[in-house]
C-alpha cells in the first residue's frame, strides 16, 4: 500500500463570537460561557484570545493571553488543543503566537501556571523555555456530569520565561 501525505494550512487569528459554538469540544457549556465573558475583555484589551483553525474555519485549539493577572507581563491561560490533534505541534505554535502578541505590545516576560497533575502540559512549557518559580492552590467554578456546579481545587506550578528581543 502507498502512503500519501499532504500539509493542512492553520492560522492563528482573533477568537470572535461566531467561533463559540464550534468551541464546545473546549469544555462544559459553564466553560464556553466563560469564554464568551473572556471576548468581551479581549475586546477592552485586557487580552488577547486567539483560536486556531482550518482554511474552513474548523476550530482545532485555542488560548488567551491575559494583560492582567501580572502587571508588566502576559499570561497564558485556557490553552487547549482537540483531543486528536494532540502532539502535532499546534500547542507549540500557539504558544509563539501568543509570545509574539506579547513581544507587540512590549513585554518582556510571560507568565502561565500548570497544574501539578499535568505533568505533560508541564514538559511541552519547559521545551518552550519555561521556568517554574512557585506553587500555588488555585479554584475555579467546574460542572460535574450531572451539570451541577462545583469549586475546583488545584496545586499549581508558576512558571515564567523572559522573552528574547525580535
Ligand atoms: C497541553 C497541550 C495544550 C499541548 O498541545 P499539543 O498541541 O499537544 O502540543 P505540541 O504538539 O506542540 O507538543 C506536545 C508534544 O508533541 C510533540 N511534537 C511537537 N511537534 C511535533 C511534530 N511536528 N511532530 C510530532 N510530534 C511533535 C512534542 O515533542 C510533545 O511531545 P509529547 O506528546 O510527549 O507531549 C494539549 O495537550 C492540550 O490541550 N491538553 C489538554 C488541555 C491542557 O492540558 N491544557 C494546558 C493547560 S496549562
Amino acid at each position: 500500500m502507498t502512503a500519501h501525505t499532504m500539509r493542512v494550512t492553520l492560522t492563528v487569528r482573533d477568537l470572535t463570537e461566531a467561533d463559540l459554538p464550534g468551541l464546545a469540544w473546549s469544555g462544559s457549556p459553564l466553560h464556553v460561557a466563560n469564554m464568551a465573558r473572556q471576548l468581551a475583555r479581549a475586546r477592552a484589551g485586557a487580552m488577547d484570545y486567539l483560536v486556531v483553525v482550518t482554511a474552513t474555519g474548523t476550530s482545532v485549539a485555542k488560548g488567551g493571553v491575559d494583560y492582567e493577572t501580572h502587571p508588566g507581563a502576559g499570561s497564558i491561560t485556557e490553552v487547549a488543543v482537540r483531543g486528536e490533534l494532540q502532539s502535532l505541534g499546534i500547542g507549540t505554535f500557539l504558544v509563539a503566537t501568543m509570545e509574539e502578541r506579547m513581544r507587540s505590545r512590549g513585554l518582556s516576560r510571560a507568565e502561565l501556571d500548570v497544574e501539578e497533575n499535568n505533568p505533560r502540559a508541564r514538559a511541552l512549557y519547559e521545551r518552550l523555555g519555561y521556568v517554574a518559580y512557585d506553587r500555588a492552590l488555585e479554584s475555579w467554578d467546574q460542572e460535574g456530569p450531572d451539570g451541577s456546579p462545583y469549586r475546583y481545587e488545584t496545586m499549581c506550578t508558576l512558571m515564567r520565561k523572559e522573552l528574547a528581543g525580535r
